[in-house]
């Protein structure tokens, strides 16, 4: 009978912690100049113009477990756009998991660049140009975060992996709880072509649409000390999270293969080899790079 209960209590435990859903409204709420986000039936469409960008955010903080959203980009001219979909954690030592995809003049592909803060700093940024138009349909963006890696899927195909290297002294991002966010505003100073090519106000509004809102995490309420979301938000006994199993902690067969296929394909800068950057590669890298030549 004890044990029974203890079960029923651990299934109670997951069910209430875990958030997965389709609408905007129950999961986020707009950020800033809110007349620049408007709803239209299932679909959320934000909008760049001379004026303003903007924005919106989760309603709640999540340790672990897989964010989507699928994003149509601004059509024809974005150049100088940036649209970004992130995790972040707040205060100087905050983490932060970035998509950032980089508008471009018409006919010219977009870039797509992620990012990973550790500690407050970044510097870990790679970019790679899509096999597809992700201005022409939605495609589905998703940042997995677990105890043991991070995965940024396109389409559900990883494009980046930020593994857990703790054993060799490397922190990683794990002990605070984040909120997930999306903007998008004028970046011409840097975004297209280095900067060189600016935002044509005559092409604006720059609209990206969002549907499929998808969080499936554990969720940490605010009022919650952050050693009790840890604890709460960890699979421990009978309490498993999908996430935490072991099959998550690293990329199936199949996968190490797309993104092999990615990196080779795809990938038009990656932090690892900007020698002119960093002359000493980043520790990360070392250990990255020699987990792929093995692969
Ligand atoms: C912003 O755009 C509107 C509409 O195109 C235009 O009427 C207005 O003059 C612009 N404002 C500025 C400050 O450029
Ligand atoms: C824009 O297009 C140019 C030319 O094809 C390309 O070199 C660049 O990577 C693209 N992306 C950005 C963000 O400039």
């Amino acid at each position: 009978m004890v044990s029974f209960s203890c079960v029923f209590l651990d299934i109670f435990v997951m069910m209430v912690a875990v958030v997965s859903s389709a609408k905007f409204e129950e999961l986020y709420q707009p950020s800033w100049a809110l007349d620049h986000l408007t709803t239209e039936g299932e679909i959320l469409r934000m909008k760049l113009d001379n004026q303003s960008g903007t924005g919106f955010q989760s309603k709640s903080k999540y340790m672990f477990g897989k964010v989507t959203v699928q994003i149509k980009l601004v059509e024809g001219d974005s150049a100088g756009t940036v649209t970004a979909f992130y995790m972040s954690s707040e205060g100087p030592t905050h983490n932060e998991f970035d998509f950032e995809f980089l508008g471009n003049t018409t006919g010219e592909p977009y870039t797509v660049q992620t990012n990973v803060y550790v500690n407050g700093v970044g510097n870990r940024e790679q970019r790679l140009n899509l096999w597809f138009d992700p201005s022409k349909d939605f495609h589905s963006y998703s940042i997995l975060w677990n105890q043991r890696q991070v995965v940024f899927l396109v389409d559900e195909t990883p494009v980046r992996v930020h593994s857990n290297l703790e054993h060799k002294g490397i922190p990683f991002p794990k002990d605070q709880p984040m909120g997930v966010y999306s903007s998008i505003w004028n970046a011409d100073d840097w975004a297209t072509q280095g900067g060189l090519v600016k935002t044509d106000w005559s092409h604006a509004p720059f609209v990206a649409s969002y549907k499929g809102f998808e969080i499936d995490g554990c969720e940490c309420p605010a009022t919650v000390a952050t050693a009790e979301n840890t604890r709460h938000c960890s699979s421990s006994g009978a309490k498993r999270y999908w996430w935490d199993e072991p099959v998550m902690s690293e990329l199936s067969l199949h996968q190490s293969h797309q993104l092999i296929w990615v990196r080779a394909n795809h990938m038009v800068y990656d932090y690892c080899t900007d020698t002119a950057r960093f002359p000493v590669a980043p520790v990360e890298c070392q250990h990255h790079q020699h987990k792929t030549t093995r692969t």
